[in-house]
């Protein structure tokens, strides 16, 4: 047979670099990667070499080979070398403990230089400081550090759970399009120009929804797909504009079906990270509770402080600002802060009043009991009647703070919930380093829109309303509870789903509360219409945010740290430039122009 040449020649590796131990003193090895460091003792070179697998150190000495000794002095950071060499001990003093190889180095007997590389614009490093743009920009050279690695190892190894535990439990995987149609998910569609159809758009899809409902239709019993999912929205430090979930639907299940397929499967992979048991089962709250509890429909459960409604206190009350909002149907919502009293200064808590009214609040009351008893910007106006049921309702005592804040929600919530969110970290009341899970359910179907006099879907348009609030969607559309729920962990959406509609007379209902016409609906979803009356089994699903899942058990900062080639806030990729005009020719063909 033919040999086919090939660049490494007779370079072949025997080893990845980092995985060198005591165990492999007097092999003789080949090894390949990058030159992490280069050290010049004295006529000795040490070169740190690096791949995947880690670091290890290589000694040219000229004394045992002045071949590769002579090689090694033109050594610049990040060249692509061989070496071939035998693995000793480090002598007693030199060994690191700090390195997983750090008790073996190898002589190197020679060395081949692969590639050259100019010097990069950033340590390769992950304690180097650089902008993320820089990063970003560079990002093969920002993937080489060791940080990013293992965040990408994690992701490969968490999809590869997954495949397992969803395989196991019957589910298959099976693709649905990206050149689509659009799929209502909350956000704005990426659009593509159909060339063949000028004038029509496919939307890149925000979520598989309907395909996975139809696939349910098709009989396929238990979908699941790792997706990208594409959303032209505000970016965040967890948001990006394409995105993987797992995906998953369901036939013949209920609320409980789902999430007891799903939590099993999470408790498992964090187990398995973590390295100590998950607790198991997560705890479910109402959305009411959480409102009322947390003010927010996805709390940080670590942080051990709650929410309380005060309004009770203050019947009749002479203080004008929270008489006014109790006589227009407001609560007096508060905070109760053990220590808070105590540990925060006066600045503080201006600090906090500010925050209040910067985010539209009117004011916010704090009360503090100090060594002299109450204090409170609010005093002069409070009864004595008022002060005992405050102590009593809130449990005052001396060191606590209280805020009481009286406003609309949602407004009221919003503030709140992230006053507790900051307290609770300034005053250490986080519990740090656990994974506090939560399923929290019976979301109401319809909201208002705020922009819009009409209501829209909570979570989407195919969530199922719980059966007996169905006969009050036209009477009284608000108060219809749904049958979605979302899975939290430490304050973030993990992952949203629900059971769906799956009568197409329901759908329609549904869609007419949503302001949308018959003649609307069956223009968007007359498709999905006619799979429901062809035999719909009763079907339902979720989905899960794989990047913000790998986010959270990488402990990192950012989405972005998790995805390989992540864009900025502003949704540009700095290495390819991505997005980037085009070609007139193309939008000819295309049918479109620019207009500036
Ligand atoms: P939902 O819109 O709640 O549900 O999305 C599910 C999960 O996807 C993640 N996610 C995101 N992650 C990163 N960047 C984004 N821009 C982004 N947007 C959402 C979140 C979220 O919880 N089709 C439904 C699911 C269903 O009903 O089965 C859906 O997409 O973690």
């Amino acid at each position: 047979m033919k040999s086919l040449a090939d660049p490494l020649g007779d370079w072949r590796r025997t080893d990845g670099c980092g995985l060198l131990r005591t165990t492999d003193v007097g092999r003789a090895v080949t090894l390949c990667g990058w030159v992490h460091a280069r050290r010049d003792h004295g006529g000795v070179l040490f070169v740190d070499l690096r791949d995947r697998t880690g670091l290890v150190q290589v000694v040219c000495n000229p004394a045992e080979s002045p071949a590769a000794h002579e090689r090694a002095r033109d050594l610049r950071l990040e060249f692509v070398i061989a070496v071939r060499g035998t693995v000793r001990p480090r002598p007693g003093e030199t060994v690191n403990p700090d390195l997983p190889t750090g008790a073996v180095e190898v002589v190197a007997s020679a060395l081949h230089v692969l590639n050259t590389a100019r010097p990069t614009p950033f340590p390769i490093d992950d304690a180097a400081e650089v902008t993320e743009s820089t990063r970003l920009r560079y990002r093969y050279l920002d993937l080489r550090r060791p940080a990013v690695q293992r965040n990408l190892l994690l992701r490969h190894e968490v999809a590869h759970a997954v495949r397992e535990h969803l395989t196991r439990l019957g589910f298959i995987e099976v693709e649905t399009p990206v050149l689509a149609r659009s799929t209502p998910e909350g956000a704005r569609d990426y659009l593509v120009p159909s060339r063949v159809q000028r004038g029509a758009f496919y939307a890149l899809p925000q979520s598989p929804q309907l395909f996975k409902q139809i696939l349910m239709v098709a009989g396929f019993d238990r979908y699941y797909q790792i997706v990208r999912c594409f959303r032209d929205e505000d970016l965040r430090a967890d948001r990006q504009p394409e995105f993987t979930q797992i995906d998953l639907e369901m036939s013949f299940v209920g609320r409980a079906d789902v999430m007891g397929a799903v939590e099993p499967m999470i408790a498992d992979i964090f187990t398995s990270v973590r390295g100590r048991p998950t607790e198991r089962p997560f705890p479910v709250l109402s959305y009411r509770d959480a409102m009322r509890r947390f003010g927010t429909d996805r709390p940080d459960l670590r942080v051990d402080l709650e929410l309380g409604d005060f309004s009770a206190c203050f019947a009749g009350t002479g203080f004008r600002v929270f008489a006014e909002a109790l006589a227009a149907g407001h609560p007096v919502r508060g905070l109760a802060i053990p220590g808070g009293g105590a540990t925060l200064s006066r600045r503080e808590l201006d600090d906090l009043v500010g925050f209040a009214t910067a985010e539209g609040a009117r004011g916010l009351t704090w009360i503090r009991i100090g060594p002299d008893g109450w204090q409170s910007p609010a005093t002069k106006f409070l009864s004595e009647a008022e002060r005992e049921r405050l102590t009593a309702a809130a449990g005052l005592e001396a060191g606590h703070l209280l805020l009481l804040l009286a406003e609309p929600e949602p407004l009221a919530s919003a503030i709140l919930s992230r006053i507790r969110l900051q307290l609770g970290e300034r005053l250490g009341r986080v519990a740090k380093g656990e994974d506090c899970f939560l399923w929290v359910v019976d979301f109401p179907l319809l909201e208002r829109d705020p922009d819009a006099n009409r209501y829209a879907a909570v979570h989407h348009p195919f969530t199922s309303p719980v059966d007996e609030d169905v006969d009050r969607l036209e009477s009284e559309p608000l108060g219809v509870r749904s049958q979605a729920y979302d899975l939290v962990l430490n304050g973030t959406e993990l992952g949203g789903g629900s059971i769906r509609i799956h009568q197409p007379d329901l759908q329609q209902r549904v869609f007419a509360l949503l302001g949308m016409s018959e003649t609307e609906a069956q223009a968007r979803f007359g498709f999905l219409l006619e799979a429901l009356s062809f035999g719909a089994p009763p079907h339902g699903g979720i989905a899960l945010g794989f990047d913000r899942l790998i986010m959270l058990l990488a402990g990192a900062e950012s989405i972005r740290d998790v995805i390989a080639f992540p864009k900025t806030q502003r949704a540009f990729c700095p290495m390819t430039e991505a997005p980037a005009p085009v070609d007139p020719a193309q939008l000819r063909e295309l049918g479109l122009r620019v207009v500036s």
